[in-house]
């Protein structure tokens, strides 16, 4: 779906600028999927904007009438801006329903993203523990924060587990839960790998590829969320 949406308010979230996004609910991007969006008055040629030039865009929160996109906002967005949004695109991560032991792993990354899903792990009842390097603020206080150390036990706590992570790191969280250590991801685990999406699967630019045990997939159209056994084993 392509449509419009208006930024109706900047807030700081992680300590960075991000903005609140009013657009048609069928826009909203679920946890993990993304929009391609691109602001009026950008300088870029029509044919460019809306594939090569546009900033994909997470969600944080969802809202009723749009979402809390998950920094890093393109510094040239200003409150009332108009933007260009194409999406949702991609696959998003899915929160099992009998899950009640739910880890969130932002592995040496911010955990702004994998907010989107507490939402609903909540609303389930789910006990869930946030795995990061730095806690965001206002944080709600049933959620139990535990350091990168902590990765191995609360691993083999959970019955879901969601991580986001960039792609260069995936050789280190290879080594970390791949392989000989398999076990401890025995249940339902899924992985956002963030990587340049710049033509969001219209041009097959390839830019996004990832290396998975099904072989080389792409993170724009069979991601940016996979299983996460699939590329600890590639
Ligand atoms: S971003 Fe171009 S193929 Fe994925």
């Amino acid at each position: 779906m392509q449509a419009e949406g208006i930024i109706k308010e900047l807030v700081l979230l992680d300590g960075k600028p991000t903005a609140r996004i009013q657009c048609d609910p069928a826009l909203i991007p679920a946890p993990g999927q993304y929009l391609l969006a691109y602001a009026d008055g950008s300088d870029s040629p029509p044919a460019l904007r809306s594939s090569v030039l546009a900033d994909s865009v997470f969600s944080s929160k969802i809202l009723i009438d749009g979402f809390l996109a998950a920094p890093p906002m393109p510094i040239s967005w200003m409150i009332g801006a108009h933007l260009h949004l194409r999406g949702p695109l991609g696959h998003g991560f899915i929160l099992p329903s009998n899950a009640h032991r739910v880890a969130l792993i932002a592995f040496n990354e911010s955990p702004i993203r994998l907010l989107a899903l507490l939402d609903t792990a909540l609303k389930q009842e789910a006990s869930v523990v946030l795995v990061c390097q730095t806690p965001p603020d206002d944080l709600p206080l049933q959620i139990e924060v535990q350091p990168t150390s902590a990765l191995m036990d609360v691993c083999d706590w959970a019955d879901y587990i969601a991580v986001d992570a960039v792609r260069e790191s995936l050789p280190e969280l290879r080594k970390m839960l791949g392989r000989g250590n398999l076990f401890i991801v025995k249940n339902e685990a899924q992985i956002l790998i963030r990587t340049p999406m710049p033509c969001g699967a219209l041009a097959e630019c390839g830019v996004c590829a990832i290396e998975t045990r099904h072989g080389q997939l792409l993170a724009c159209k069979d991601g940016p969320v996979f299983d996460l056994k699939d590329l600890l084993s590639s």
